[in-house]
């Protein structure tokens, strides 16, 4: 069977600077659920931002459900599918509440204004953050906040979950939920994360980036990972 995402050959520099990602080969198989290693400034983010059309890469092409992602269309169609966490919670927030954000997608995805508000609702409750439905995102904690934009994507059904650093500033709590959701989920996943426990936890196959390449990492392996890795 095809994959869901395919990268090949993904090469990518910013301005002036050395290529951060040299030549990517990657799969995604639908349901599929990886975990992402890479120290500090090793291009986790920026694959993912290349992966999302957030960066265009000067090589390589990127396939979604088996079709090269080229025009605006290809890469309309990968974001309505694909749940982007981005690294900074910041960036996925920006209604006057809560709840309006977490509308967003289904909004756009031709709910009417009362079935996104249901459904809104239904992702904060999955997330045991329906109390803070009206808070404007600014006051939130910067865990709520993590939850909060992973409701933004959960509530689109989306078929892969691409999640960079999911559990920064999650209390203990929060990353059963995250951890037990994860586990749950039909969608696939890629996750970038320093957490160890937390990708054993919820993952089945593991790469690291290192030197803008990108390895297997079989799991035995992963235990002799260097602590920042
Ligand atoms: N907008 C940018 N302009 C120039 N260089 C950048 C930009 N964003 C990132 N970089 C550089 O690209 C490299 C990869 O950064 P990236 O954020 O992808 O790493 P990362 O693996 O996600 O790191 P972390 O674990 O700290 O999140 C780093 O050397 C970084 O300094
Ligand atoms: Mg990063």
């Amino acid at each position: 069977m095809r994959p869901l995402l395919e990268l090949k050959g993904i090469t990518f520099s910013y301005p002036g600077g050395e290529p951060v990602l040299k030549g990517i080969d990657f799969q995604l198989d639908f349901g599929e659920k990886a975990g992402l290693w890479g120290c500090n400034g090793a291009g986790k983010t920026t694959l993912f931002h290349v992966i999302m059309g957030l960066e265009r890469p000067s090589a390589g092409e990127i396939l979604f459900e088996g079709r090269p992602v080229t025009g605006r269309k290809d890469l309309t169609a990968l974001r309505r599918k694909v749940g982007f966490l981005f690294q900074d919670a910041d960036d996925q927030l920006f209604c006057p509440t809560l709840l309006e954000d977490v509308a967003f997608g289904p909004l756009n995805l031709g709910l009417s204004p009362d079935e996104a508000r249901s459904k809104a609702i239904a992702t904060l409750d999955l997330l045991d953050m329906a109390n803070l439905a009206d808070r404007p995102p600014y006051s939130l904690s910067g865990g709520q906040k993590k939850l909060g934009a992973l409701a933004t994507i959960l509530a689109m059904d989306p078929i892969a979950l691409i999640l960079d650093e999911p559990t920064g500033g999650l209390d203990e709590d929060a990353r059963a939920i995250l951890e037990q959701l994860l586990i749950a989920t039909d969608a696939a996943l890629l996750v970038a994360s320093h957490d160890k426990d937390f990708i054993e936890k919820v993952t089945s196959k593991g790469y690291l980036l290192s030197g803008g390449r990108l390895f297997n990492l079989p799991r035995d392996d992963r235990q002799a990972l260097p602590k920042e890795a």
